[in-house]
């Protein structure tokens, strides 16, 4: 179980070798102007393509952005990202206008030693998601052929068995970057002895993608903070009406179960923002959890509510949270995730946060990065990781 990381290929000697670097570069779009609007992820990769430029590799990289379905769709297009990604680097990105086919080939050869070249999103191609192991080995094979080595920084895809993730370290001496280092050791912390008390905070919109995560915390916790639209499901398993609130009715019987068993661990709000509407002027009033109107919807966590998860939080010495407590992007219905936020800046605690959502979060409120242990770039991959699951891009760099 050894993997090799960044130091050791550069211990190799990188000069004017090729290497492919595997990044994160799934950044958010405004929809209408397809500006960036939050850059965390690309700036998290930096260090590792630095040190490949100033060790004077021909660095390649390749990127997924969104979901298109297999074929080239210009709203993906990883264009913006090479331009932000140039004036990070201080100097130009070449950019392929496709993935493997002649713009990348006549990039890749174009390049000197310490350029930079970033691929077309690797989604563009059916090979890449491909369930099939032939299609997907075809298509790594066509990627591996841009480099003599592979690095793995992409921790927020370390979770998906995809070609460009889980083939081509098959094929190319593979290194983990160092922000996939970095988030494997810190996240390897809370697994494994992690100190206490241990507080978790979770939100997000749908218990059904964090059963597994918080059946899998649930022994390991001293306590664990049930917040954003997911806690109606719990309200209602409680007994309470939500109006009109996000409910996975499917859900009601398996929280009543997670709350029976959890011994007491689980807090939930006591307090909600209750609105008219799913907007951002919409009518709304701070009511009791047990006291939600027909005709509302729940759309943050109340201020009591937040008071209680602050003082549960400012006991603990080790905390993880992912998902916000609200919809966070309306500002009055933002207070939730900014109290809980604030409240483990405050905490004397190592505090990590996990995903996109939540580190964009972080950082749309204006709060200090610098203030948490870490903000991690996975959202799904740090809650499988949290869940013991073999997480396919790790196991590739082991073998
Ligand atoms: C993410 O944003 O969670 C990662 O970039 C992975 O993207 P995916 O969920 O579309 O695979
Ligand atoms: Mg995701």
């Amino acid at each position: 179980m050894s993997i090799r990381n960044l130091d050791d290929l550069l211990a190799e000697g990188v000069s004017g070798r090729r290497v492919l670097v595997r990044a994160d570069l799934n950044v958010p779009l405004d929809k209408q102007s397809g500006e960036i609007t939050d850059d965390g992820r690309i700036r998290a990769v930096l260090p590792t393509l630095s040190a490949l430029v100033e060790a004077g590799a021909k660095v390649v990289v390749c990127s997924h952005l969104g979901r298109p379905k297999g074929a080239p769709d210009p709203q993906f297009s990883l264009r913006p990202v090479a331009g932000r990604l140039g004036e990070l680097l201080g100097a130009p990105v070449h950019f392929a206008e496709d993935t493997v086919g002649d713009s990348a080939r006549s990039t890749v050869e174009g390049l000197a030693d310490g350029q930079v070249a970033l691929l077309e999103n690797l989604r563009f191609n059916k090979g890449e998601t491909s369930k099939d192991d032939a299609e997907r080995g075809a298509f790594a094979d066509q990627l591996a052929a841009f480099g003599d080595a592979y690095v793995d920084d992409a921790f927020g895809a370390v979770h998906r068995k995809h070609a460009s993730v889980h083939d081509v370290p098959a094929r190319l001496p593979h290194f983990a970057g160092r922000l996939v280092l970095r988030e494997v050791e810190v996240l390897g912390k809370l697994t494994g002895d992690p100190e206490r008390p241990y507080v978790v905070v979770l939100g997000g919109s749908k218990v059904s993608d964090k059963l597994a995560v918080i059946e899998a915390l649930l022994p390991k916790v001293d306590r664990l903070l049930i917040g954003g639209g997911m806690c109606f499901t719990f309200l209602k398993a409680q007994g309470h009406e939500v109006g009109t609130s996000l409910l996975e009715e499917d859900m009601v019987e398996t929280c009543r179960n997670l709350l029976e068993r959890s011994g007491g661990k689980i807090m939930l709000p006591v307090d909600v923002v209750a609105a008219d509407a799913f907007a951002p002027d919409a009518a709304h009033d701070t009511v009791p959890a047990d006291g939600i109107p027909s005709h509302r919807l729940g759309l943050d966590i109340g201020p009591e509510t937040v008071a209680g998860f602050a003082a549960a939080l400012s006991q603990a010495k080790t905390i993880f949270w992912n998902g916000p407590m609200g919809v966070f992007e309306m500002a009055a219905f933002a207070n939730g995730t900014r109290g809980v936020a604030e409240a483990i800046t405050k905490a004397d605690a190592f505090s990590v946060v996990g995903g996109g959502d939540s580190a964009a979060a972080v950082r749309a409120l204006g709060l200090d990065e610098s203030s948490f242990g870490h903000i991690s770039t996975g959202g799904g991959a740090s809650l499988e990781y949290l869940e013991g699951k073999t997480l396919p891009g790790i196991a590739a760099l082991e073998n």
